[in-house]
């Protein structure tokens, strides 16, 4: 039995948002706070930034029902950051750490924060000071490694899917016939992009699919729609924001100056660009459509599994933090049970998650890289499982409202 810490914790979240980020904030918050080792539960104002400029709220004073919509309110409900540590900035975490008798620090995120979060978990132990870090995951992109899955990938895909479906519907009206190139996120890895063939299920399938893992020809993709828009009079296109040439350059960069925290590219505006090569190939009516920030925190199509799996990653990284658990990133593990999906949880060492990016398989990927097969469907479509009933007031979505009392 490993020995009782009793302590305060941090919780912080950090990286883009989803739909159910705030989901797992409630998972960590509300375990933290119904747990005695557990002496003060405070939030981070933007991630680890809060914690350098000692912004922390005290989550005790929230009301219990406002807490509890967060369950159904997307984005990062404590704000988030994209903001890499250095050594001068471990050193101050460990003074605030201190300050606040901080012995419990969960840091809810993607590939940069699980960099982060391992960087403050070797930083304590090597200093001596007891304190356990958990890594609970997020990211659209689904690329951390060492999970099946990761929260908010489904709740996005569910989006994707739905969104996609009903763009074929309105694309397919006219006699004269139309190209639409839908431009979808997910930086490196496909997951996101993919998950538009799910669409086919509603019998609304996009006719072509490219993704960030198969090299992009600009030749190649004209031709491919050339041949179906001659075929069918219409033609949808799914296309994933990273991909890049041969070489590794990306086909979009919006502004090449512009990168985050971790040196990241901003990207953007590939579909109207790849809409105008498209006009001047076909003649087609073409339209170049971004989803952007409308698939990240699009909660009033969520994923009820994503939801669900969202909240217990929280409750999970507490409960196994308490127990003696440290230097862990809260993982998903998939069984079939009855030939049912079922959502199992693991700890995987920070070390080994922090910012490897996990790719859609080739396999997953046609041969002639411009679809994805029947196994990603079977492996995306659970995940998208499960309506979601959320508190409606004047007909829009009743988001929580946090007081946010700073300490
Ligand atoms: O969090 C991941 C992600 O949503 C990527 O899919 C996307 O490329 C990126 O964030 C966009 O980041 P930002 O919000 O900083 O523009």
């Amino acid at each position: 039995m490993s020995k009782k810490l009793v302590g305060a914790c941090i919780f912080g979240q950090s990286g883009g948002p989803t739909s159910v980020i705030n989901a797992s904030a409630y998972g960590v918050i509300r375990t933290a706070l119904d747990t005695p080792e557990i002496t003060k539960v405070y939030g981070a104002a933007n991630g680890v930034v809060g914690i350098l400029n000692e912004t922390l709220y005290d989550m005790s004073l929230e009301d219990a029902a406002e807490l509890e919509l967060l369950l159904n309110t997307p984005s990062s409900a404590l704000g988030s950051c994209r903001y890499k540590i250095g050594d001068d900035d471990l050193a101050r975490i460990l003074e605030v750490f201190k300050k606040y008798d901080i012995r419990y620090f969960f840091y809810n995120g993607g590939n940069d924060s699980m960099d982060t979060c391992n960087k403050v978990s070797a930083y304590m132990e090597k200093v001596g000071y007891e304190c356990r870090v958990m890594g609970v995951p997020k990211t659209i992109d689904n690329d951390l490694f060492g999970t099946d899955h990761c929260p908010g990938y489904g709740s996005a895909a569910k989006y994707i899917a739905t969104t996609v479906a009903e763009v074929y519907k309105d694309a397919n009206v006219y006699d004269t016939g139309m190209v639409v190139i839908i431009e979808i996120m997910g930086r490196h890895a496909g997951w996101l992009t993919g998950a538009a063939a799910l669409a086919g299920l509603s019998d609304a399938a996009p006719d072509l699919i490219y993704l960030p893992e198969i090299p992009f020809e600009t030749e190649k993709f004209l031709s491919d729609i050339e041949e179906v828009y001659k075929r069918k009079n219409n033609c949808i296109v799914a296309v994933s924001e990273g991909i890049s040439y041969a070489d590794g350059s990306l086909v979009s960069q919006a502004n090449p100056s512009q990168t985050d925290g971790f040196g990241h590219a901003q990207l953007g505006g590939l579909a109207s660009r790849l809409a105008e090569y498209a006009k001047t190939r076909t003649g087609a009516k073409v339209r170049g459509i971004e989803l952007s920030l409308l698939q990240r925190c699009a909660a009033h199509i969520a994923s009820q599994t994503d939801i669900d799996e969202a909240f217990l990653a929280g409750k999970s990284a507490v409960e196994y933090a308490v127990g003696g658990g440290t230097g862990k990133m809260v993982a998903f593990t998939r069984e079939y049970i009855d030939g049912k999906y079922h959502c199992g949880i693991a700890f995987q060492d920070l070390s080994c998650t922090a910012n490897v990016e996990n790719k859609v398989p080739r396999e997953w990927i046609n041969e002639s890289g411009n679809y994805v097969t029947e196994d990603f469907i079977k492996y995306a479509l659970p995940l998208i499982q499960g309506e979601n009933t959320r508190k409606i007031e004047n007909g829009l979505p009743r988001f929580a409202k946090l007081k946010k009392v700073k300490v």
